[in-house]
């Protein structure tokens, strides 16, 4: 295993300077940038059937050709040692591995993980795998996806083959990314693959998603070395009530009890809050839904927690009388027109973005968010390391007759919340590292290749990638362990 890259910062930046250690990376995720869809026994994903369904997707894009990175993998681990990453975080393809979800692996599928991995450990860059972002094969979708509690006990299958391949040469192992957006955005408000709208079956694909984090979470720790850290990364809501009347203090803990709690309960305390139970009994049976024993194994310790942030979410209560537009909580909440609000059994809950500047995806820039969620994190789990595992920005990006791409609105965008994280590690919180979203521009999901999130443009005609501003901005950043000064 590689140590990773550490910088300690120049006397005359200790002020702005991270910890010693402080690990410095980038992430993307498979269907995002692989392409390659159909080669090497690969089938397709709910993901590659969602975005081939018509209107699923702006401007019906798909993930078929992505950033080509299935092919120009070693171009872009230059890229990465350019920007002196330490880390570099990245999602292994389900249905690339083990085609119909159960079953011996697939070693071209695998092999291409194993030149990823040596390339970067070559570069003295330190991987980070994502087990699962999103891409479940669609063959476990035909026979219930999520909902059904098999698909728990197939991922652990799948998890085990994949630390088999990788396990002696990946120090760090993130069992989920952000289930959050797999049960709700997939299964509840329709606007993820597969595009399901059933309140119950978002419910109990929260549940096995759960269970399917400790059921690897067990495979990962019998199968990798004694110095392997696991994670989960989830994409923790810092919700905040419009107003400090008791409604709005009401509404905003029903979303924190199925944005948030619904997972660190189970995974970090060993049970269901009993809000939630409450709040979702008239959804789902959950004394039939979770098995005995099944809290034990989700609860199974890790090594680190992810987050994933971009914006807080501020939320009031209904006023009395009026009637729930779910299709405007939605839309207010950041998921899409005529979807209905993702957070199961709160449709009666407002969702408002804050006043000032806001991203190209409509998301308030409030760095804030990121330091206070890190700041509860550390007082309600004591003793847990953290990672941030994403944040970043989408802005309207144009590349210059010059080759340039002056994007100093995601400069100050990560600045911020660069500063808010290294305020939270000076506060206490222990935040081991920083995964900025993303290397490159992407696939953003269901707003296809019009959200660019990357530190390197890409032109998706010639697959041309491009440094921009941001990019040389963060390399500096790496390079001194610390933040310039804003001048
Ligand atoms: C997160 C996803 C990631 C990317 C960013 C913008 O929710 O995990 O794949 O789409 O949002």
């Amino acid at each position: 295993m590689t140590a990773a890259r550490t910088q300690s910062a120049p006397a005359d930046t200790a002020v702005s300077a991270f910890p010693a250690g402080f690990l410095w990376g980038a992430a993307t995720a498979a269907y995002q940038i692989e392409g390659a869809v159909d080669v090497d026994g690969r089938t397709p994903s709910i993901w590659d059937t969602f975005s081939r369904t018509p209107g699923r997707t702006a401007g019906g894009d798909t993930g078929d050709r992505a950033t080509d990175h299935y092919r120009r993998y070693s171009q872009d681990v230059r890229l990465m040692s350019e920007l002196g990453l330490g880390a570099y975080r990245f999602s292994v393809s389900w249905s690339r591995v083990q085609p119909t979800g159960r079953g011996p692996a697939v070693e071209r599928g695998l092999d291409f993980y194993r030149r990823l991995v040596d390339e970067l450990l070559e570069h003295g860059i330190e991987p980070a795998v994502t087990l699962y972002h999103w891409d479940l094969p669609q063959d476990l979708e035909d026979i219930g996806g999520w909902p059904a509690r098999d698909t728990a006990g197939r991922f652990a299958d799948y998890v085990a083959l994949v630390a088999e391949a990788l396990g002696d040469r990946v120090g760090i192992w993130t069992t989920l990314n952000e289930p959050w957006c797999s049960a709700f955005l997939g299964y509840g408000s329709g606007v993820h693959a597969p595009g399901r709208t059933d309140w119950a079956a978002a419910l109990r694909a929260a549940h096995h998603l759960n269970l399917g984090h400790g059921r690897a979470v067990e495979v990962l720790r019998a199968a990798l070395p004694r110095d392997a850290r696991i994670a989960v990364s989830l994409n923790l809501h810092e919700v905040r009530p419009l107003t400090g009347s008791a409604a709005d203090r009401e509404a905003a803990r029903r979303i924190d009890a199925v944005g948030n709690r619904v997972f660190t309960g189970p995974m970090l305390n060993g049970s269901y809050p009993e809000d939630l139970l409450a709040d979702t009994a008239h959804l789902v049976d959950w004394p039939t839904l979770v098995h005995d024993g099944d809290l034990a194994t989700i609860a199974r310790p890790i090594d680190l927690l992810g987050v994933n942030y971009y914006s807080p979410t501020v939320v009031s209560a209904l006023p009395d009388g009026q009637a729930p537009d779910s299709a405007a909580a939605a839309r207010d909440a950041g998921h899409g027109d005529g979807a209905q609000s993702p957070f199961a059994g709160c449709a009666d809950v407002l969702f408002h973005r804050a006043p000032g500047p806001r991203t190209a995806m409509g998301w308030p820039i409030d760095p804030t968010g990121l330091s206070d969620m890190l700041l509860r994190l550390h007082r309600e789990h004591p003793g847990l390391p953290l990672m941030v595992t994403e944040n970043g920005a989408a802005f309207e990006d144009v590349l210059t007759d010059e080759g340039r791409v002056h994007d100093p609105q995601r400069i100050d965008y990560l600045r911020e919340h660069l500063d808010a994280v290294r305020q939270a590690i000076a506060a206490g919180a222990d935040v081991r590292g920083y995964f900025l979203w993303s290397l490159m521009d992407n696939f953003e999901w269901a707003y296809g290749y019009g959200k660019r999130f990357g530190l390197y443009h890409v032109d998706y005609d010639t697959q041309t990638r491009t440094a921009k501003d941001s990019a040389r901005w963060y390399a500096e950043v790496i390079r001194h362990g610390a933040l310039p000064d804003p001048a």
